[in-house]
């Protein structure tokens, strides 16, 4: 297939260009490198022997857009390219709004001239919000969220929903993604945040690397086991592996269908920072701070519907998210 790759350049994205690239598609990206570096691409190619089709492009531009649809016969878009600092967009959110719902607006009614029906959207475990129980199920209401950035992806699943309503031939695919971390085994992919690191792993790398002093576990009495916050960490090249089942399913389907993507178990922040340490035989300096406002204490995926309906399972073990992020980290550009 040949697939158009929004945000291609950035953490899951790049990661997902790999697995399409070595499973035979023919992955077209773009990315306006907002939050991506375009060496991206020739680390790609040299993981794969491969160099995808590379268009630096805002998803808001729809002249660009249609010069890329004219140029290749896209079958499908999986849909990355989206702002996704919370704190930043709790700042920001007419920034926030604007971008992420324009670009997937202007995608969809460019897919449409097209003629293009299958959507892979990039979306995440915070449309659950604060309210529903946890493990999170499909089922459950997903119509709330805590920061702009959340709400744009709950927005873009409404959407995503009601088009395909209006279009009985339309096939979108919702991803939820819980928390991934890891990176590509080469050490030549991963996650790679400009500025001050704000997500767990990031952190901990940039501390392992002598760059920054010391982690700080935001709160340590909460009520979970160790009192540290516990979430559902999942390898990235596992959740890019997943965009490729969720291919095939959005092909052989109609209608608007979400899956969660996460392992189905908790990890708190101190068995982490211990894991990393442990696989990697570094000592990690770290404080208990106090909690960091808009954290929910707990939360992880119930992942049957996606290993029933989509044939996928998480594969790698919190072992091997700290080594390859410690091996991507260590050598940081
Ligand atoms: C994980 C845990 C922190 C940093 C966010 C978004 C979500 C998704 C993924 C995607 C929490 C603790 C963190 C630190 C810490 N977004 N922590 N010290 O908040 O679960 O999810 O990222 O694009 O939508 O909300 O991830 O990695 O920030 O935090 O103790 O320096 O680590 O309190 O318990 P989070 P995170």
């Amino acid at each position: 297939m040949t697939i158009l790759v929004t945000g291609g350049a950035g953490y899951i994205g790049s990661h997902t260009v790999v697995e399409l690239l070595q499973a035979g598609h023919t992955p077209i990206i773009a990315d306006d490198l907002s939050n991506a570096r375009a060496d991206v691409i020739d680390r790609i190619e040299t993981i794969t022997g491969q160099r995808p089709v590379f268009y630096q492009t805002d998803c808001k531009d729809a002249a660009a857009l249609r010069r890329i649809f004219s140029s290749h016969p896209i079958d499908a878009v999986i849909h990355f390219a989206a702002f996704k600092a919370v704190g930043e967009s709790v700042k920001l959110p007419l920034k926030y709004y604007r971008n992420n719902l324009d670009t997937a607006l202007t995608l969809l009614e460019v897919m449409e001239e097209f003629g293009c029906k299958n959507f892979v959207f990039s979306s995440s475990a915070t449309v659950y919000g604060p309210n529903n129980p946890y493990p999170y199920r499909e089922e459950m209401k997903a119509i709330e969220s805590s920061s702009p950035y959340g709400w744009t992806k709950v927005m873009i699943e409404r959407i995503l929903t009601d088009y395909c309503t209006a279009k009985p031939d339309f096939s979108a695919v919702l991803l939820r993604y819980f928390n991934p971390i890891g990176a590509h085994e080469s050490g030549l992919l991963g996650d790679e945040p400009n500025g001050i690191p704000n997500n767990l792993m990031p952190y901990i790398g940039r501390v392992a690397a002598g760059q920054l002093e010391k982690l700080t576990v935001f709160g340590g009495d909460y009520d979970t086991p160790d009192g540290t916050c516990q979430r559902d960490y999942l390898h990235v090249v596992d959740l890019a592996v997943g965009h490729l089942k969720a291919l095939q399913y959005c092909a052989a389907h109609k209608g608007a269908e979400a899956f969660n993507l996460g392992t189905g178990s908790g990890v708190s922040v101190l068995e982490l920072v211990n894991a990393f340490q442990s696989a990697n035989g570094i000592d990690l300096p770290y404080t208990v701070g106090p909690r960091r406002e808009g954290d929910l204490p707990a939360f992880w995926a119930d992942a049957s519907k996606a290993k029933t309906l989509l044939g996928w399972e998480a594969v790698h073990t919190v072992e091997d998210m700290c080594r390859s992020s410690w091996n991507f980290a260590k050598n940081a550009r």
